[in-house]
């Protein structure tokens, strides 16, 4: 399986090309297309209404749209019930308050891309290509580099339980005169080191050769800069960029779309695959089903992913 983040400043035209991208691998693949983005548009490029579990839009291509608010309900029930199970002792506090303050923190919506996207990955077995039209750049940066924040917490964690559970064993052995805690019977180190293993794991899926993103860009100044600040951002977190798309290129911007591509290149390095895809008038999905904007050379680099 391989899966792709379709990157890029709002407009730049991520979900067109993921989803021309998806339809052809589809010719020769079993490929899941997903978007992240609350401003679903899936539904409407491919002209259908995208179901609660997805909807086939071609024999080998099924869409979904990822419902955030019900992803970020699940998330939160499924941490409050873990929480009230564990701190059951804490009953005395005002849980319920905290819980419900817990829907307006910040980091929840995070969480729950984090929880769709992992959930996705889990499920995907039988595709051979996962492909994600990503939300805003801000968010997606924020909610790829959760896994490696929260591991960085979740180890401090593990190391504070830690030596709680040992200061626990020396008052048990002073008073009862016998060892009494120990690690693995204690349900909040039991949580704690399982939450390591689910972290540790998305962590190496995504840094792995599973993964990749794919920059998309116009030849403007504004979408140019905030693919530089991408390539940064991805760096950091740790994806590693498959492909560059400089999309709606014009006749007449040739000279900008050949400096923008410089400047990129720059940032990028050179040896990550380039291409252009032109400015199309009224791109849509045709009768006969092929729709979308990619020229022939694109194809060729869409068809050799799929030998891959
Ligand atoms: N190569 C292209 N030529 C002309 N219009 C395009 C091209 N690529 C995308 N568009 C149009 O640009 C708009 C934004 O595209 P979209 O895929 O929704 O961007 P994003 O997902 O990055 O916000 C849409 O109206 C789309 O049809
Ligand atoms: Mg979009």
């Amino acid at each position: 399986m391989r899966v792709l983040f379709f990157t890029g400043k709002g407009g730049v035209g991520k979900s067109t090309l993921a989803a021309s991208f998806a339809w052809h691998l589809a010719k020769n693949n079993r490929v899941k297309l997903v978007s992240l983005d609350p401003a679903h548009n899936l539904g409407d490029i491919f002209q259908t209404i995208v179901e609660r579990n997805g909807t086939w839009v071609s024999e080998r291509l099924l869409v979904e749209e990822v419902d955030m608010k019900e992803k970020t309900r699940a998330y939160l029930n499924k941490e409050i019930s873990l929480m009230e199970e564990t701190y059951s002792y804490l009953k005395v506090f005002d849980l319920d308050r905290y819980f419900s303050l817990l829907h307006y923190s910040p980091g929840i919506e995070e969480y729950a891309l984090l929880l769709a996207l992992e959930e996705t990955i889990c499920r995907s077995g039988t595709f051979n290509y996962v492909i994600f039209d990503t939300p805003p750049t801000g968010l997606t940066l924020r909610f790829l580099a959760l896994p490696r924040i929260t591991l960085a917490w979740i180890e401090r964690l593990i190391m504070i339980r830690r030596r709680i559970l040992e200061k626990r064993v020396t008052i048990a052995v002073l008073t009862d005169g016998k060892k009494k805690a120990d690690e693995m019977s204690d349900r909040v180190m039991n949580r704690l080191v399982e939450l390591k293993k689910q972290y540790d794991n998305l962590v190496q899926v995504l840094e792995s050769n599973i993964c990749g993103a794919v920059l998309v860009f116009n030849p403007d100044l504004l979408s140019v800069r905030e693919a530089e600040r991408l390539l940064d951002g991805l760096k950091v977190v740790g994806l590693k960029v498959l492909f560059c798309i400089q999309n709606k290129v014009r006749e007449g911007d040739q000279d900008v779309a050949i400096k923008a591509e410089k400047e990129i290149k720059e940032r990028m390095g050179s040896q990550v695959p380039f291409f252009w895809v032109k400015w199309k008038e009224g791109i849509r999905r045709n009768a006969s089903g092929v729709p979308f904007p990619i020229g022939e050379e694109l194809m060729t680099a869409v068809m050799s992913l799929g030998r891959e």
